[in-house]
């Protein structure tokens, strides 16, 4: 394949040279878009919801805030009016993802809610919410928050299947793409807590100590009882998620209070699911207790239980959620917390986990939000950031994928070049259909090992680590790009991707991650790919549409401007190789059904 080098010189002739009628289209196509888009009404989605609430003192808390329960239940009432809108029938809320806070909001402000479906799968839909709020006497405006949420659809008589979303504009191909990402790194959230709680050895210092100056933890627990009213429910009963989040933010609250004796602020909320349903009439219990202060915020952590009342009682745990509070002075700064002195038992071991949450957090936060042009190059590969880095590398091609201003540059018989440019990347990707069946090629592209037999770019290829069934570490071997230069090597994450449905591509993501036992050496220089990969798209039986990503940033393109002349057919030869490959190899193999997540 093209290495990013090669790749580079190629483009850097062509980006100036050519000016196609496709990037006149394409470009023309964004314009209209936007066009109806910028008046507010133009296009809009399908299930976008809107709400705006100005916010009263029945709202607010003691510092004269709107309180984040009651920010949570609209957040909730908007999501779920989406979800709802797109699955014509009664939905609840699975799950939420973490959410941070930016900013807290002052009576008399008004909060704008947007709610829309990124995307439905089966029964289940992810839901995207942007929290702003405005000062209505100087116009300003803040963003609050954003939010994803899980609904799931439910008839009484039958399952349900949602029909599918379609995405039109960029930020709607984006989510709807990486949604499938977010998905399957929801469903294991759990398992992959649970892992890295029993894997991270955080050293604490409950031994060493003072203890006489410390706030006993259970001065912090709190215990409270909601009974479900059918204005806390839908229609059929079911209670609302977002009247259980601000019943738990209300005993979160109080917790945290009890420790630094001041009005706390909710800074951020754990990702949680809805582990089961509550109906009218249950009695909700509600349990919170500080897990652990750090010196600017605490972790509280709370679960709730159902108690239905019939023959014999029944309980049901149906929610535990971790939040993060700190408490601001009246310059908003962060005031010192007082230390807590955990119960010995499930005390101890909550303090710990929370010291290990708090640190996993940080990772995830840092991994899955970072913009590609924040992302060093290459990030140090460990077990505890391995579910992230590999969203991230899956994600980062997916956005890539998913941009609207790709343009044509070259076609030499229909392999065609294109090329991206924004403020801080230059992208291209190379495109053709070969007679290979999807899940055959994507079988034959992913076995990196084997990509020397028709790349000349790549001289050999190791195998460092195999992480899990689809990601896997690789030590890359490139020759020298000249006589006087010494030969690069990579070490490059592997994340491959089966389609979620028959509208997603197969997905090999790859990207440059550092190990400690592949330090970079003498005998080579040491390359960085940020973000390429492949995409095999279905077109038919026995056909697929290959495509090849690669992004890099606009400082590593100005040492190779020099050198373009004459390479500019380098690609279509690559490529032409990687079909015959292709199409020698595909017999070896058989078909593997195309795997669902
Ligand atoms: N996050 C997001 N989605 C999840 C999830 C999680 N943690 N766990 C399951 N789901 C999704 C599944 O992916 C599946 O989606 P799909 O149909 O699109 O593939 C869907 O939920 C159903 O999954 P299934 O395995 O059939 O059911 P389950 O036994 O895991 O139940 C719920 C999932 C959400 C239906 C169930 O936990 C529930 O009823 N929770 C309470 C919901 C509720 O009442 N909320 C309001 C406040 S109480
Ligand atoms: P875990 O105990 O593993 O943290 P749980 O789901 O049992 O998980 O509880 C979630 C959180 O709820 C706990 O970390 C704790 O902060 C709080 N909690 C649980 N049980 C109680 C209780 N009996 N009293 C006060 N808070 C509780």
């Amino acid at each position: 394949m093209i290495s990013s080098l090669a790749g580079l010189h190629i483009l850097w002739g062509l980006a100036s040279v050519f000016s196609s009628r496709s990037s006149r289209k394409s470009a023309s196509r964004a314009e209209d878009l936007n066009s109806t888009m910028a008046d507010g009404e133009g296009y809009r989605n399908p299930t976008e919801v809107q709400m705006s609430q100005l916010v009263l003192p029945c709202h607010t808390n003691h510092r004269s805030e709107l309180s984040i329960g009651q920010l949570l239940k609209w957040i909730d009432t908007a999501a779920c009016l989406s979800a709802e809108r797109h699955a014509g029938c009664p939905c609840v809320t699975a799950s939420m993802d973490d959410i941070y806070f930016e900013h807290t909001i002052s009576v008399g402000h008004v909060v704008n809610i947007k709610a829309k479906v990124n995307r439905a799968f089966n029964s289940s839909m992810e839901v995207g919410i942007q929290v702003t709020s405005e000062d209505l006497c100087s116009e300003k405006q803040w963003s609050v928050c954003k939010a994803l949420a899980t609904f799931v659809a439910h008839r009484e008589l039958s399952k349900v299947k949602l029909k599918q979303t379609t995405p039109l504009t960029e930020e709607e191909k984006t989510e709807h793409s990486v949604a499938a990402e977010r998905r399957r790194m929801r469903l294991v959230y759990a398992d992959t807590i649970k892992d890295l709680l029993a894997n991270c050895s955080i050293q604490d210092d409950l031994e060493s100590r003072d203890c006489s100056r410390m706030v006993p933890a259970e001065k912090t627990r709190v215990e409270s009882v909601e009974l479900v009213l059918p204005p806390h429910a839908n229609h059929q009963g079911n209670t609302f998620g977002g009247q259980i989040m601000a019943w738990m933010e209300n005993v979160a609250t109080i917790a945290a209070s009890r420790l630094c004796r001041a009005h706390p602020t909710l800074k951020a909320i754990e990702m949680f699911h809805f582990r089961g349903p509550s109906q009218v009439g249950d009695r909700l219990v509600l349990k919170a207790i500080v897990n652990n202060a750090f010196k600017h915020s605490m972790e509280v952590g709370v679960c709730v239980e159902a108690y239905r009342q019939g023959a014999e009682t029944h309980r049901q745990h149906i929610n535990s959620a971790f939040m993060t509070f700190v408490v601001l002075d009246a310059d908003d700064q962060p005031q010192t917390l007082p230390l807590i002195r955990p119960q010995p038992g499930d005390g101890e071991r909550r303090y710990r986990e929370a010291s290990a949450r708090k640190k996993i957090r940080l990772d995830r936060k840092y991994i899955v939000s970072c913009k590609q042009a924040e992302m060093p190059l290459s990030v140090p590969w460990d077990p505890s950031n391995q579910v992230y880095l590999s969203y991230n590398n899956v994600s980062s091609l997916k956005m890539l994928v998913a941009k609207d201003s790709w343009t044509l540059s070259l076609e030499i018989n229909q392999v065609r070049l294109y090329i991206l440019e924004d403020d801080k990347f230059l992208s291209f990707h190379v495109e053709m259909v070969v007679h290979v069946d999807a899940a055959q090629a994507f079988q034959l592209l992913s076995d990196l090992p084997r990509r020397p037999e028709w790349d000349k770019h790549y001289r050999s290829v190791e195998l460092v680590q195999q992480v899990d069934e689809d990601d896997a570490i690789y030590h890359v071997i490139s020759p020298a790009l000249s006589s006087d230069t010494k030969p690069q090597d990579f070490v490059i994450l592997a994340s491959r991707r089966k389609p979620w449905d028959n509208r997603d591509p197969y997905v090999i993501a790859l990207r440059s991650v550092t190990l400690p036992t592949h330090c970079e050496t003498p005998e080579y220089k040491r390359g960085e790919t940020l973000c390429s990969g492949f995409c095999l798209w279905c077109e038919g039986d026995q056909l697929t549409r290959v495509s090849y990503y690669n992004q890099a940033t606009t400082g590593f393109l100005n040492l190779v401007t020099t050198n373009v002349a004459g390479l500019s057919s380098e690609f279509y030869t690559t490529f032409k190789a990687c079909e015959q490959f292709l199409l020698d190899n595909r017999s070896d193999l058989v078909a593997p059904s195309l795997q669902t997540l």
